[in-house]
């Protein structure tokens, strides 16, 4: 399992300090929420806030771009530093060339699928990416309630792609819950609120991981 704190419920004031806080908490993804209000209602950061982080952690970062035309910007973003660049199947970009400017600069590529998004838009490219996101809420904000019919897509999901591809559950996920995503299939657990909005971020990441050890 691999814990991915989504700085989308960060403090932005501290975001470094946030950012270290899980780091060393064992979390080994960073999740970075690009929202543009076009594809998604609401608007949140660009590459500057990833390349002001990258000089300050190691963790993989996880850049899950909510956004249109992505094909204009992925460039931004690998040259600032994400590791893992994700696309809505939803945007409005050519799909495999956008893919295969995210390899061309070197980086991972996902495509992410909305809880309303059938599976099979995402078989053409099954091939060619790295990672699956499946949302379990809709694109667009935090903190809100994981939606328990993509339960089944996951499992699908994993049925097709097999055991060592990267599927990773995205949208109202918590230490509460987190089994129900990870009995399904996924492997990489995104936690925005649960994790950043807790007094203690650290001791939410532990929790996640003695709840693992006792599934
Ligand atoms: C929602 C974002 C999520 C969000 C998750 O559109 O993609 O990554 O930060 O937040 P929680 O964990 O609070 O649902
Ligand atoms: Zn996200």
């Amino acid at each position: 399992m691999i814990i991915a704190p989504s700085i989308l419920s960060a403090d932005f004031s501290r975001l470094g300090e946030d950012v270290a806080i899980v780091e060393k908490a064992g979390a080994e993804y960073l999740h970075i929420d690009v929202m543009d209000g076009h594809l998604v209602p609401n608007i949140s950061f660009g590459a500057p806030i990833v390349k002001s982080l990258r000089p300050h952690s190691n963790m993989v970062f996880d850049t899950h771009l909510m956004i249109t035309e992505p094909h204009r910007y992925v460039e931004d973003f690998a040259k600032a530093g994400s590791d893992i660049i994700t696309i809505h199947i939803e945007c409005e970009s050519d799909i495999d060339y956008t893919i295969d400017k995210i390899h061309g600069l070197g980086k991972k590529a996902g495509i992410a699928l909305n809880p309303d998004a059938e599976l099979s838009r995402v078989l053409p490219y099954r091939d060619k990416i790295d990672m699956l996101l499946l949302m379990t809420v809709f694109a667009g904000f935090g903190g809100q309630k994981y939606i328990p019919d993509v339960n089944s897509k996951i499992t699908e999901a994993r049925k097709i792609f097999g055991e060592d591809f990267d599927i990773e559950v995205d949208g109202g996920i918590s230490a509460e819950n987190m089994q129900v995503p990870l009995g399904a299939g996924a492997n990489i657990l995104v936690a925005g609120s649960a994790i950043f909005g807790a007094k203690d971020p650290a001791a939410v990441i532990k929790a996640m991981r003695e709840k693992e050890c006792a599934l």
